[in-house]
């Protein structure tokens, strides 16, 4: 059994957790949120100095938690990017020290990689091959998961990411941030079919375009500043809905896959869980969406991709650098 201590700064969570094989011994996460909303977004230095502020509490927390020592612990996980430097290299600096202290290996894992992962803390006996749509706040990709460790990724967002258009509509329509909790909640009650909204066609079949549905809002709410708020969230959400379920029924057709896993922070979204879900049902899937407190960036998931990396062998060296770009394939 491989048990991995997983470390996460990449924006605004300062997060450790614990992880034996694919059960969360330990979960803890500083959220920065209050701190972000008043600058109306994630403020790079002030993130950074933060986990800096925090790293430690939140590592003593999550292996209080766990009831482990660093006998019981194999091995270190960190991300390595991609996200916001400064913010990586707290939890990476953390990460390496303890790896040469505690003399344990240090194994970096891609953000995204983690996010894939965390799919495997709502169902265990997953395996690939598999579908994933990853849907974040930075990334918007369809990926072919052939293997452990094996991505190709079928496409991906031609401008804004889907989490950064709710982002950007929340603000537009004053709901604070961040955006996909406060337009969820103003979509409630609200009618899906009221305002038609554009779905950003673009010629790649898995690309997807955003900006487009983004303008659309903004043009609304100015010539029609009195509209229904809950109805234009609503119309929102079932438009982006609309546009991800197509991309996943393509891929799943196209790679003749029966297995599509929904992660990143959008796949917090109760209207975008239910479409799939029903979608699935009609096709004959296996859908898997990752546990709430998962869908958001945690330690957890890092832990459990380092797993799988530790027991491939993968070790990082200790002079391994951060990035703040870079695809997972
Ligand atoms: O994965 P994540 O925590 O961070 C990144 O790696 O980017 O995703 C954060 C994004 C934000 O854009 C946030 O607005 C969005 O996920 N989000 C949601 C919901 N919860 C978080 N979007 C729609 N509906 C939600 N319930
Ligand atoms: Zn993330």
């Amino acid at each position: 059994m491989v048990c991995v201590l997983g470390i996460e700064t990449s924006c605004d969570e300062t997060a450790c957790a614990v992880v034996e094989e694919r059960t969360v011994l330990s979960s803890v996460i500083a959220s920065q949120i209050e701190i972000h909303q008043r600058f109306g977004g994630v403020v790079p230095e002030v993130a950074a100095r933060e986990h800096v502020l925090s790293i430690n509490t939140v590592l003593e927390q999550a292996l209080a938690q766990s009831g482990c020592g660093w006998r019981e612990i194999d091995a270190i996980a960190v991300t390595l990017g991609p996200g916001l430097i400064g913010a990586i290299l707290t939890g990476v600096t953390a990460a390496k020290t303890l790896a040469l202290v505690h003399a344990k290996p240090l194994v970096g894992v891609h953000h995204l990689e983690g996010h894939i992962y965390s799919a495997f803390l709502a169902e265990p006996s997953l395996e690939p091959p598999f579908v994933c749509l990853l849907v974040s706040g930075g990334h918007t990709s369809l990926v072919q998961v052939a293997a452990h460790g094996a991505y190709k990724t079928l496409g991906q967002t031609r401008d804004d990411a889907v989490g950064e258009a709710f982002d950007k509509v929340a603000r537009l329509m004053g709901l604070g941030y961040p955006g996909g909790p406060a337009v969820q909640k103003m979509a409630q009650g609200g009618d899906p079919q009221r305002f038609l909204l554009p779905r950003g066609t673009v010629s790649e079949p898995f690309d997807t375009s955003f900006s487009g549905l983004k303008t659309a809002v903004a043009r609304l709410l100015q010539k029609q500043p009195d509209l229904n708020p809950a109805d234009l969230c609503a119309s929102f959400e079932w438009t982006v809905a609309e546009i991800l379920a197509q991309r996943v029924q393509l891929a799943l057709e196209h790679t003749g896959l029966d297995t599509v896993i929904v992660a990143g922070g959008v796949s917090a979204n109760r209207r975008l869980r239910e479409r799939i879900t029903s979608l699935g049902i009609k096709e004959g899937w296996r859908v898997i969406f990752p546990p709430m407190r998962f869908c958001t960036d945690n330690a957890a998931m890092i832990a459990c991709a380092g797993v799988e990396r530790f027991r491939r062998g993968e070790v990082t060296p200790l002079d391994a650098g951060v990035f703040s770009r870079a695809s997972l394939s």
